[in-house]
C-alpha cells in the first residue's frame, strides 16, 4: 500500500510494516488542520488494510524535526471556538491511532514539541534518536497544551514532570525522555530506522491478535480501580484461547519448534 493521495502526509508499506511520515520538512513538519484530517484518513486506511499492515511507524520528514507542534501560523488568529475544533481534531486523529488494533511506533528523529510531542505520546512506544529533543512549549506562547499533552504526558511521566515540562516549556534531551520514560530506547540517528524494524520485525513474529489484546486492555483497562482492570484482563486472556494462535503458539513450544502463527 503506498498511498498517493495525501498531501503532507506519506503512506507506505513495506512486508507489513506501514510507515505514516509527517511530510511539511519545510514548516518542521507542523501540524496544521489538513495535516491533522490527513493523519485520520491514513489510519483508517491503516485500520482498512489489516490484512496487509501489521505494524504502524509514525515519523517525520527530513534530518530535523518529527513534528514541531500545531501549526502557529493557522492558530495565530484563532478564536475560542475555532481552537476547540482544532483540538477536537487532533483528538479525534489521535484517538484513531490507540484504537488501532495495529501496534503503533513513534520514531522520533528529531523536534518533538507541543502537537508533535502529543502525538508521539498517542503511540504505544516511542523509539527516539540521540538528535530528539522533546517539549510541551504551550506555554511559552500563551496557550495550555490541546492535543492531549496534559494527559496523555502525564499518564507517561507523572504529574510533577509533566508539569514542569508544561510550566517552564523548556526541552529535554533523549537522555532525559528516556530516564523520565518519553523513550523507550535512544538509538544514534542512522540506527534509529532499524531499531525500530527490527522491534516491529520481533512483534510480527508473535501472535498478533494477542499484542492486538494487550494493547487494547492495557489502554482500556489503565484508568479502572484494579480489581475491574484485573478482571477485563481476566477475560481478554480468556478470549486468547478461542484462538488458533494460541494452539499454534503452545504447539510449538511442546514440539520444540518455532510458532508460525496464522493471525486467527
Ligand atoms: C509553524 C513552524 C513551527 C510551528 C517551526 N516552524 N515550527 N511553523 N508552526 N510549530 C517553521 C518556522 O517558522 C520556520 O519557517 C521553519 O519552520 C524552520 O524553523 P526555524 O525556527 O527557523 O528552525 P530552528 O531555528 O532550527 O528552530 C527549530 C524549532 C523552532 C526549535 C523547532 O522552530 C520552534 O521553536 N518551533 C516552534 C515550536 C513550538 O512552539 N511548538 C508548539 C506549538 S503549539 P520559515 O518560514 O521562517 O522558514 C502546539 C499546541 C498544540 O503544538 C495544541 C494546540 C491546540
Amino acid at each position: 500500500v503506498t498511498a498517493t493521495k495525501y498531501e503532507n502526509v506519506l503512506l507506505e508499506e513495506n512486508g507489513g510494516i506501514a510507515t505514516l511520515t509527517i511530510n511539511r520538512p519545510k514548516s518542521m513538519n507542523a501540524l496544521n488542520s489538513d495535516t491533522l484530517t490527513e493523519i485520520g484518513q491514513a489510519l483508517d486506511d491503516v485500520k482498512a488494510n489489516a490484512d496487509k499492515i501489521k505494524i504502524l511507524v509514525i515519523t517525520g520528514a527530513g534530518e530535523k524535526a518529527f513534528v514541531a507542534g500545531a501549526d502557529i501560523s493557522q492558530m495565530k488568529d484563532m478564536n475560542p471556538i475555532e481552537a476547540s475544533n482544532l483540538s477536537k481534531l487532533a483528538h479525534n486523529s489521535f484517538g484513531k491511532i490507540e484504537n488501532l488494533p495495529q501496534f503503533t511506533i513513534a520514531a522520533v528523529n528529531g523536534y518533538c514539541l507541543g502537537g508533535g510531542l502529543e502525538l508521539a505520546a498517542s503511540c504505544d512506544i516511542r523509539i527516539a534518536s540521540e538528535k530528539a529533543k522533546f517539549g510541551q512549549p504551550e506555554t511559552t506562547l500563551g496557550i495550555v497544551p490541546g492535543f492531549g499533552g496534559t494527559q496523555r504526558l502525564t499518564r507517561l511521566v507523572g504529574r510533577g514532570k509533566a508539569k514542569e515540562m508544561i510550566a517552564t516549556g523548556s526541552m529535554v534531551d533523549s537522555a532525559e525522555a528516556y530516564r523520565v520514560g518519553i523513550a523507550e530506547e535512544v538509538v544514534a540517528p542512522e540506527e534509529l530506522m532499524n531499531k525500530v524494524n527490527e522491534i516491529a520485525s520481533t512483534i510480527m513474529k508473535n501472535g498478533l491478535i494477542a499484542v492486538s489484546m494487550a494493547k487494547y486492555v492495557i489502554d482500556r483497562a489503565a484508568d479502572l480501580p484494579l480489581d475491574l482492570a484485573i478482571d477485563f484482563e481476566t477475560q481478554m486472556w480468556s478470549q486468547t484461547f478461542a484462538t488458533e494462535d494460541q494452539t499454534e503458539g503452545m504447539a510449538a513450544f511442546l514440539e520444540k519448534r518455532h510458532p508460525s502463527f496464522p493471525g486467527k
